[in-house]
């Protein structure tokens, strides 16, 4: 029996369908690594809080990401030798992340990265446009999507009592705007990517649906 293709999968969705926690199980079952490329952009916009760069200016933004050396170590993010994994949710990166991801440069940085990182196969990577524009050419495209209700409420319930569920509601809202309308790589499903409605799913069913649909795209090769 000849040597297993490893596929690309991607994940693509809006904020709350659960991708991350998806893709990291998806690539668990089939023995494959997982790439959260959000956490990219969350480590480059840390990395730009935390050296006092103010965000306003692009040019100041990209002129301080050019000395950034980004590692990803078993799902943790190191800059310039720094594990910035602990800092990627706090509130001010929440705060700018959104602004920092929407210019063309930074994008142009982070998707090449990523590019490079799954050049090989064998990969689950999750983010807004993995099947439009880091792998265009993955054998499997997922967008992964639930009611807004149902994201706000999974999202309250994965924070606890710390946040009320208006403000939630909210941001969610602010955030799928932004991610759909920016000019660079915006939330999109690619034209042959398969939709998962996780609204009325539990995440068990819907690994198993994506890896059922793996199977059998590995299968074909
Ligand atoms: O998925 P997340 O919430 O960790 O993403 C953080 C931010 O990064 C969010 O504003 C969307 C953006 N993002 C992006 O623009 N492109 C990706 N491939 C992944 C995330």
């Amino acid at each position: 029996m000849g040597k297993e293709k490893k596929i690309i999968i991607a994940i693509d969705g809006p904020a709350g369908a659960g991708k991350s926690t998806v893709a990291d199980k998806v690539a668990k079952k089939l023995g494959y690594s997982h790439l959260d490329t959000g956490s990219m952009y969350r480590g480059a916009t840390f990395f730009l809080i935390k050296n006092k760069v103010p965000m306003e200016k692009e040019e100041d933004v990209l002129t301080e990401l050019r000395k950034m050396k980004m590692e990803m170590r078993e799902n943790k993010i190191f800059i310039n030798g720094e594990n910035f994994t602990p800092f990627l949710r706090t509130e001010e990166v929440e705060k700018h992340v959104s602004w920092v991801s929407s210019l063309f440069g930074v994008r142009k940085i982070l998707v090449q990265k990523q590019k490079d990182i799954a050049r090989e196969g064998g990969f689950v990577l999750d983010g807004r446009d993995i099947g439009t524009q880091v792998c265009p050419n993955a054998e499997l495209k997922i967008f992964l999507s639930a009611s807004p209700e149902i994201r706000v409420k999974r999202r309250f319930f994965q924070l606890k009592e710390e946040v009320d569920l208006d403000f939630i509601r909210k941001d969610l809202k602010r955030r799928d705007e932004y991610d759909k309308n920016r000019k660079a790589g915006p939330l999109k499903p690619a034209d042959d990517a398969i939709f998962l409605d996780s609204s009325h799913l539990t995440q068990k069913e819907v690994v198993e649906k994506i890896v059922r649909k793996a199977r059998e795209v590995i299968g074909d090769y």
